[in-house]
């Protein structure tokens, strides 16, 4: 599965230069996930990164597809980690620095347990890593132990798997 995952990721992702700033080089993975094949193939092999997760967290927004798809196989339940400004209080956030500017991730400050939570994080693409490890530290100082990351594309010349670190990251497909 992880071959048919790679082979619709190179033959479908749709690139997009100077996106959403000038000098960047976009990977837009919708069609990846609008290919039947593709998306069951991207999301089985995602499951197979983290089979004992019992908790998935997919970063808005596409995250949230492919966080949704795993959980089911899983059987587990699905955390959306939302882009600052569209959840109610309490909150708890964390600010990162983007290739473009920055941004904050935030999840509810109450109402969900994640102490002792396996989680899986989950997003489209690593370039740089400030997305993924935001999302990771928030949950993990939200009490939840964050066991794995993954993606579908790494950009691997940014160098987002450095950044990651301490966190096991696996990524389906590396450019
Ligand atoms: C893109 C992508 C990842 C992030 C990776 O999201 O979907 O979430 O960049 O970049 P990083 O590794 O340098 O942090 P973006 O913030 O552009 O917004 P979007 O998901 O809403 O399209
Ligand atoms: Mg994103």
């Amino acid at each position: 599965r992880a071959d048919v995952a790679g082979d619709a990721v190179r033959r479908l992702t749709r690139w997009c230069d100077d996106f959403p700033a000038p000098g960047i080089r976009f990977a837009d993975l919708t069609p990846v996930f609008a290919d039947a094949d593709g998306f069951t193939a991207v999301i089985d092999a995602i499951t197979q990164a983290a089979p004992d997760a019992d908790l998935v967290a997919g970063i808005d927004a596409r995250g949230f597809l492919l966080g949704s798809g795993v959980a089911l196989r899983l059987g587990s339940g699905v955390l959306a980690v939302r882009k600052a400004g569209k959840l109610p209080p309490p909150v708890l956030s964390r600010s990162y620095d983007l290739e473009y500017g920055s941004a904050c991730l935030e999840i509810p400050g109450d109402g969900i347990d994640l102490q002792g939570k396996r989680v899986l994080v989950v997003d489209d693409v690593l370039a740089t890593g400030g997305t993924l490890v935001a999302a990771a530290d928030l949950l993990t100082d939200a009490g939840a132990d964050v066991i794995a990351l993954a993606v579908v594309l790494e950009l691997a010349e940014l160098g987002g798997r450095d950044r990651v670190g301490k966190y096991p990251l696996t990524s389906l497909v590396q450019i």
